[in-house]
């Protein structure tokens, strides 16, 4: 039961908010994540149960074939984000600001404006540590909510040197963790962390008071999100050691996202084998 006296069951039929979100963390329960590009899919993965859907920049590989998320840009963010806020009912949608959209909090403040204005987002996503603080706080200030994501931060893929695991050696455990509080402290209300070992996932999300969103982060999570293709098996070439193939136990998109969500809720999803 929530502070408000309602059940899983209700919070299940009113749309989301950021407040929905902290309120689940706060009675422990698990929430679910998926990404979403175009207003099928969004429909889909809604009716399914799934709380949040991401508008992902993510979509430059999946959708548009690049090899990695760079050459993604703001109208193809608005595009896509009000495909999917079109297509869904219940859930929250988070877009991502994609690379060089924010490289200032004035310039953030505008794209953000724009994802949140014309795209009718609810909340934005942005990539980086303590060097995000300002945007954050400048951005929160207006009235825009920040999501923001540490560890593998696929913007800085050239920066980084490929897609790693992140944190694993103490010195950079205690950036991330300090990062995390950094942010926090800013405004963000949800916190992304992507291929970060499940034991530094679960001291940030136990030091925190808003949700972690993980991916490759471990069941301590209070989020477990995943790119859909990853999780419908249709991505092509070899699946992240993090996601699992659903509609390969299952059969149909629908049936897959209905076995994403119990497995999450139920503590099944990850497992070790799908975590660092
Ligand atoms: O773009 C995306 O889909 C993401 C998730 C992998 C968290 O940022």
């Amino acid at each position: 039961m929530t502070e408000t006296g309602k059940g899983r069951g209700a919070l299940q039929e009113k749309p989301l908010s950021v407040m929905t979100l902290a309120d689940m963390k706060r009675m422990g329960e698990k929430i679910t994540c998926l990404t979403a590009y175009d207003a099928s899919f969004s429909t889909l993965v809604d009716r399914g149960g799934v709380d949040i859907i991401l508008v992902g920049d993510s979509l430059g590989m999946v959708i548009q074939g690049h090899d990695s998320t760079l050459p993604v840009t703001m109208e193809k963010m608005v595009y896509h984000t009000c495909c999917v806020v079109r297509g869904r009912q219940r859930a929250f949608v988070i877009a991502d600001l994609p690379f060089m959209s924010y490289p200032e909090p004035n310039r953030a403040a505008v794209n953000a404006a724009r994802l949140l204005r014309e795209g009718q987002a609810q909340m934005v996503k942005l990539e980086g540590g303590r060097i995000r603080a300002e945007t954050v706080r400048h951005l929160v200030t207006q009235g825009i909510p920040v999501c923001g994501h540490l560890g593998l931060l696929p913007q800085s893929v050239h920066q980084t040197g490929g897609y790693r695991v992140q944190g694993k050696d103490q010195r950079a455990a205690e950036t991330m963790l300090e990062d995390a509080r950094i942010l926090q402290d800013a405004g963000a209300a949800l916190l992304v962390l992507e291929c970060v070992p499940a034991a530094l996932a679960k001291k940030i999300t136990e030091s925190l008071a808003i949700p972690t969103i993980g991916i490759g982060a471990g069941i301590h999570c209070d989020v477990q999100v995943l790119v859909l293709y990853d999780m419908l098996g249709i991505t092509p070439g070899k699946r992240p050691k993090f996601s699992k193939n659903f509609m390969a136990e299952t059969g149909d998109a629908f049936s897959a996202v209905r076995a994403f969500v119990d497995a999450v809720r139920e503590g099944r999803f990850p497992t070790e084998d799908q975590s660092f």
